[in-house]
């Protein structure tokens, strides 16, 4: 594979789906990843099959269907989960296991409650029989931006010579900065000895709204798979959002010359079929995909981008699927904006009678804060009347 290409892994059904409130059945599971396959996804992390039943079956059916993409289930560092992954994966033309384990001070002594040695020990057996069962094993440190560096160069190094393919390296609570994290891979890089035998992966989430920075820093150091979900769904703030990391690496390819094999005109069109089915509306200010994301409203900005949409634009609508950038009428809108509208509306009037429609415009968009396509006709057909 070509050295800068960057491998994304969705996991909008598996950790989007641990968002409070998002669940989803096994139908709307398949259609989002039949969409995530569309659009060019390497990884697909459909799901924790020992978690439930439904989830089993969900990632069983998915296996079945999706050929394009890698598919992947999640399995703690059990003998349990990680037979019923494999399971669960069985069908898929290529499947992947994805084991984790804690490696922080914290979570070793808190949560799992064991020794690092016997964490280390456990590293080892859980990878080793992952790969007797697939080829494909990712193995993921569980809290990794907050792991001693020694002990995770150990483990990192471990996984790898039990079979590891991909590691990686969550940022499970949100805490790191940019140059920190890149810091972290870096390391890793340059310490772990068998470090060249597997794909480094980075697993950012939001909590200081930092997953995306976290994410493309990581990825300048080295890393070249992505852990990422749509509209940023997941756990607490969320995971990196894949559209943003996609847009942001297509758009800056002159400081980040790394490629993704995602089809960009498929963004808007997945992140409505997410939301919808989610019922997690997208906020409107959002990047990539916020309702406002391509919208102006202010006059001097509709004008500039009347006369050329790269003034107040870095992406072209189309290259995430829009058909157009939308010019929202209100009382920031000038006349260049509202005579475009009136194009658009497919009216053709003399200056008279625009100069006349704008007038009322302006009157009524001063009391009235989103002013809509049927206001404008009923303006100008009154205008037309009297005219
Ligand atoms: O955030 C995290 O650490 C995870 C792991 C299970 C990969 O989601
Ligand atoms: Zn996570």
């Amino acid at each position: 594979m070509d050295r800068n290409r960057v491998i994304i892994f969705d996991t909008t059904l598996r950790d989007g789906e641990q968002s409070p409130g998002a669940s989803m059945n096994q139908d709307e599971k398949l259609r989002i990843a039949l969409a995530l396959e569309d659009m060019g996804v390497d990884v697909i992390e459909a799901g924790f099959p020992i978690a439930s039943n439904g989830d089993f079956v969900a990632v069983e059916a998915i296996a079945r269907v999706v050929k394009n993409s890698v598919v992947c289930g999640l399995a703690r560092a059990t003998r349990g989960d990680i037979e019923r992954c494999a399971e669960a994966i069985r069908p898929a033309a290529r499947g992947r296991i994805h084991t984790f384990i804690s490696t922080s001070p914290l979570h070793m002594k808190y949560k799992l409650q064991m020794e690092p040695e016997t964490v280390l020990a456990r590293v080892s057996d859980s990878v080793a029989l992952a790969r007797t069962l697939t080829d494909d094993v990712e193995w993921s440190a569980e809290d990794g931006s907050r792991t001693e560096p020694d002990f995770l160069c150990r483990c990192v190094e471990a996984a790898i010579k039990a079979g590891a393919k991909t590691i990686n390296i969550p940022d499970t609570v949100g805490y790191s900065v940019p140059d920190e994290y890149a810091g972290l891979i870096a390391l890793l890089i340059n310490r772990v000895p068998n470090i060249d035998q597997a794909i480094l992966s980075v697993h950012c989430h939001n909590d200081l709204g930092l997953a995306v920075a976290n994410s493309l820093a990581a990825v300048a150091a080295g890393a070249r798979q992505i852990e990422c979900t749509i509209n940023g769904l997941g756990e607490r703030a969320g995971n990196a959002a894949m559209e943003e990391v996609v847009m942001a690496l297509r758009t800056r390819a002159d400081r980040l010359p790394y490629q993704t094999g995602i089809r960009t005109e498929a963004i808007t069109r997945i992140s409505r079929l997410v939301s919808t089915i989610t019922g997690f509306s997208v906020q409107p200010n959002k990047a990539i995909v916020g309702k406002n994301a391509f919208a102006h409203e202010s006059g001097i900005h509709q004008d500039g981008v009347l006369k050329n949409a790269q003034t107040y634009e870095i992406m072209t609508p189309d290259s995430v699927g829009l058909v157009r950038s939308s010019l929202v009428m209100g009382k920031h809108s000038g006349r260049a904006a509202f005579r475009a509208k009136l194009r658009d509306l497919g009216y053709d009037l003399p200056d008279g009678a625009v100069e006349d429609a704008f007038v009322r415009f302006k009157d009524l968009a001063d009391r009235k804060k989103d002013v809509f396509d049927e206001d404008i006709v009923a303006l100008v057909d009154d205008a037309v009347v009297r005219g």
